[in-house]
């Protein structure tokens, strides 16, 4: 066996939203861009190392056996890095180890950081360069290639304030994340509250295609879509939180309205989330500096200065329903470690 290798990979979450996936393509192409902050208190951690003697991928969690479903994903996107075109890299198969330092069950996105931490580990542990001048791929091609894992992971190979481009092109090679800005431009926090544990009943890419087949908000959804992305951008770069919540919020409800008149109709709010969105738009009348974004589950994600997260979570803990609550500053890009957490 060689060297291991880890990487680590924070998850994130979407400001203004990523919903729908462009057509006729199998290279996960989303139908719009998305603006999001990256997770310093949330992340993943995969180990990979070359194993000659396997015949396949093994893969673990934290040490043990992975269920079929998951080992059958990381396999098929170490396939998918190791058959692409333009690079080249060891066919040979790996032993992949991979955890996470948050309750992986909790609801909490959890793809994001996976396929960003895997593509970048693979990256190093397969030796991937490309065909032409043997160079090592630029986070921009790691941030293409974690996105056919997942849309989301594009931008979790980044830090702080992060968009991902759409991009025009149907080979996908301009839509990948982009800096927008540092966490240390704006240290602001995300009080996270966790409701229901449980496995969304349906998944982001089969609620994305049922949403745009048969939503009627969906094109509506896409055209409105730019002004967000504009108004986000301009927000971040003045640091006006104000300007920043009101369309955070805007573009989570439009993104909420669209599944809801799906059919059948993706209701991923519960009771607490909806207990927690008032609680957050009364504090914020109150002068908190918060506001609320959700994604394709119940729990309900508080975006606030970090002098007000004591506050936000406070309110949030004492709500009935609202199991526990995680609170995490911006964090970084995905790196290579030398020191594994233990
Ligand atoms: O990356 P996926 O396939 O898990 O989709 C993410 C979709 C949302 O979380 C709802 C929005 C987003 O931009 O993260």
């Amino acid at each position: 066996m060689n060297d291991t290798i880890t990487a680590r990979a924070h998850s994130n979450i979407a400001l203004i939203k990523y919903w729908g996936k462009r057509a006729h393509s199998n290279l996960n192409l989303p139908a719009v861009g998305s603006i999001s902050v990256t997770l310093d208190a949330l992340f993943t951690e995969t180990s990979m190392s070359i194993d000659p003697t396997l015949t396949a991928d093994r893969v673990t969690i934290d040490k043990r056996a992975a269920p079929e479903d998951f080992s059958r994903k990381v396999c098929a996107h170490l396939n998918l890095l190791r058959t692409m075109p333009e690079w080249h890299g060891t066919q040979a198969f790996t032993h992949v180890d991979t955890r996470n330092n948050f309750p992986t069950a909790a609801g909490l996105a959890s793809s994001a950081s996976g396929f960003a931490a895997l593509t970048l580990a693979a990256s190093h542990c397969l030796d991937l360069r490309s065909t032409k001048e043997n160079a090592l791929p630029s986070i921009q091609h790691l941030s293409q290639w974690a996105r056919m894992g997942s849309g989301s992971a594009a931008r979790s190979l980044l830090g702080g304030f992060v968009e991902l481009h759409r991009g025009e092109k149907s080979d996908g090679s301009d839509c990948f994340a982009e800096p927008l800005a540092t966490a240390a431009h704006w240290p602001l926090s995300m009080v996270i509250a966790i409701s229901d544990a449980r496995p969304k009943p349906v998944g982001s890419t089969r609620g994305m295609n049922l949403c745009a087949e048969t939503s009627p908000y969906y094109r509506p959804w896409l055209e409105n879509h730019p002004a967000d992305l504009h108004e986000a951008r301009s927000a971040i770069l003045h640091k006006d939180f104000d300007r920043l919540s009101a369309v955070v919020e805007h573009s989570c409800m439009k993104m909420h309205a669209c599944m809801m008149a799906t059919t059948p109709a993706l209701v991923y709010f519960q009771g607490p989330s909806i207990d927690a969105m008032h609680t957050v738009v009364s504090l914020r009348r109150s002068g908190v500096p918060v506001c609320f974004t959700m994604d394709a589950g119940p729990q309900l994600k508080a975006l606030c200065t970090t002098a007000a997260a004591d506050t936000v979570r406070t309110a949030l803990s004492a709500i009935p329903g609202i199991r526990s609550v995680i609170v995490s500053a911006l964090g970084n890009e995905a790196y290579i470690t030398d020191s594994p957490s233990p």
